[in-house]
C-alpha cells in the first residue's frame, strides 16, 4: 500500500530526453517519499484508489510535472538596491557603480550588519515565493558577507531556510564574489583568505555543498579562479562558476577544465568554451532575469549550446543587484522570450537540466520510480502554459518528498 495516490492527473515526466515525457489521464503513487509508481489510469493496478494509498487526492484534470528546481539564486541578503536601479536609469552603468564601490559591496554592507534573524525572515519571503510556484529545490549562494563568520551566517541561514520550509537546497560557498574594503589593492592576497580562511571555516561547519567564483573583469581572473577551485576540489567540493556575463574570460572552458557542475550566464562564451562544456558534462545556467535587468543586449550563443548538446538551465539568479526577483516561472517566460528558448526547453531547464547543475540528477528533475516524490501541480491545460503566464502562478500544490510545502503567511 502506497502513502499516497493522486489520480486523475495528465503527468509531464520529463524523463525522455527532448519531450515532455506527457502521460495523460495518469495517475501517481508515493510511499517513504519516493515515486513507486507511475502511469495510466487504465492500467492501475487492480482496486479501488482507497486500497491502493492510505490518501487519495483526485487531480481533476490537473497537470502535474517533477517540482521546479531554482539552481542559481543569492536569495539570502540584507537591504535592497533600489536606488541603484535608479542611477542606472539615470544614465551611470553596472560597472560603474561597482568600481565607486557600489554594487555588490553595498550589499555586502547591508549583509554584514544584519542579524541571521532578520536575513532569514527576508529570505523566507522569497523563497515562499518560489514554493508559490512549484518550486521544491533551491540553490542558495553566499557570497555577500567576504569574512569567515558573515559568509558561515549567510549559509547557516541557507541551512535553516532548508530546515524549515522541506525545501532542497544546494548550498554554495561565494566567498570570491566580491573584493571587500580591507583587500582593496590586494586581490591574491584576499583569494588566499578565501582559500586558507574562509572555505575551511564553512567546511568545518559543515555548511556547504558546493564552491562558485565570479569570474570577470570586475569579480575574479582566471588564475584566482582556479586556485578556489582547487581549493574547492582539495575538500571534494563540485564547484560551478559565473562565467562570460559582461565580457569572454574563458569562462566556460574554465569551468569545465574543473568539471564544474555548471557555468552560469555565458552571455559572451565562445563556441571553444561550450565544445569543452560539452565534454566536461557541464551545465549551461541561463538567468534571463539578470539579462533584462541590467538590459543587457549580447545573446547567450543558445544555438552553439543545441548543437553541441550542452543541456540548459534557467535559473532567477534572485539578488538585489541584477535579478531581483523570484519568480522562476517568470524567468521561463524570459527565457522564451528574449532568449528564443521553447517552453519545452524552458521546462527542462527548471527540472531535469536544473537537477543536473545541482547534482541532483539521480533523486529528482523528472516523473520516475524511484525518484523523489517532489512534485507541483498545476491548473492548466498543457505544460508549455507554464512558460506561457506572466506575473501569475498556476502551481496548485507543491509537494517534497511526499510532504505538502506550505508557506509561512
Ligand atoms: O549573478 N555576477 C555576480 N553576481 C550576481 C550579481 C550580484 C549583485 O549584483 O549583487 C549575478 O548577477
Ligand atoms: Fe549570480
Amino acid at each position: 500500500m502506497w502513502d499516497a495516490i493522486w489520480i486523475n492527473a495528465h503527468l509531464a515526466t520529463m524523463a525522455p530526453e527532448g519531450d515532455y515525457g506527457i502521460i495523460k489521464n495518469g495517475a501517481l503513487g508515493i510511499a517513504d517519499g519516493k515515486i513507486r509508481w507511475l502511469g495510466e489510469m487504465s492500467a492501475l493496478p487492480p482496486g479501488a484508489p482507497q486500497e491502493l494509498a492510505k490518501e487519495v487526492h483526485d487531480a481533476d484534470g490537473k497537470w502535474m510535472t517533477p517540482g521546479l528546481i531554482d539552481c542559481h539564486t543569492h536569495l539570502v541578503y540584507g537591504g535592497s538596491r533600489a536606488t541603484e536601479f535608479e542611477k542606472r536609469l539615470n544614465g551611470a552603468s553596472y560597472a560603474e557603480i561597482a568600481a565607486a564601490g557600489g554594487g555588490i559591496l553595498s550589499t555586502v554592507a547591508a549583509t554584514n550588519i544584519a542579524d541571521e534573524d532578520s536575513l532569514y525572515n527576508a529570505a523566507r519571503k522569497r523563497l515562499d515565493t518560489l514554493i508559490g510556484e512549484g518550486v521544491t529545490g533551491v540553490e542558495i549562494k553566499s557570497g555577500y558577507g567576504l569574512t569567515p563568520e558573515s559568509e558561515a551566517k549567510m549559509l547557516r541561514v541557507a541551512t535553516r531556510l532548508g530546515t524549515d520550509t522541506g525545501l532542497r537546497v544546494q548550498r554554495t560557498f561565494l566567498g570570491a564574489h566580491a573584493l571587500p574594503p580591507k583587500f582593496k589593492d590586494d586581490p591574491d592576497g584576499y583569494i588566499e583568505h578565501v582559500c586558507k580562511e574562509m572555505l575551511p571555516a564553512v567546511f568545518r561547519e559543515s555548511l556547504v555543498d558546493a564552491v562558485d567564483a565570479f569570474g570577470e573583469k570586475i569579480g575574479f581572473t582566471p588564475e584566482q579562479v582556479a586556485r578556489v577551485f582547487e581549493r574547492a576540489k582539495k575538500y571534494g567540493l563540485p564547484v560551478k562558476l559565473h562565467a562570460d556575463q559582461l565580457s569572454d574570460q574563458n569562462g566556460g572552458a574554465l569551468a569545465a577544465q574543473y568539471q564544474a557542475l555548471s557555468a552560469d550566464h555565458l552571455e559572451y562564451t565562445t563556441e571553444d568554451s561550450i565544445k569543452k562544456m560539452a565534454e566536461a558534462g557541464t551545465i549551461a545556467v541561463l538567468l534571463p532575469g539578470a539579462f533584462y535587468f541590467l538590459k543587457e543586449t549580447k545573446l547567450p550563443p543558445l544555438d552553439l549550446m543545441r548543437q553541441h548538446n550542452v543541456p540548459m538551465a534557467i535559473a532567477t539568479d534572485c539578488n538585489p543587484g541584477s535579478s531581483p526577483s523570484a519568480s522562476i516561472l517568470l524567468m521561463m517566460n524570459m527565457a522564451c522570450m528574449l532568449f528564443g528558448m521553447t517552453p519545452l526547453e524552458a521546462l527542462q531547464g527548471t527540472t531535469i537540466n536544473a537537477a543536473k547543475a545541482l547534482g541532483w540528477q539521480e533523486e529528482c528533475g523528472t516523473l520516475e520510480k524511484g525518484k523523489a516524490a517532489d512534485l507541483a501541480l498545476w491548473d492548466i491545460s498543457h505544460p508549455a502554459e507554464l512558460s506561457y503566464y506572466i506575473g501569475f502562478s498556476p502551481c496548485a500544490a507543491t509537494i517534497r518528498g511526499g510532504q505538502t510545502l506550505s508557506t509561512a503567511t
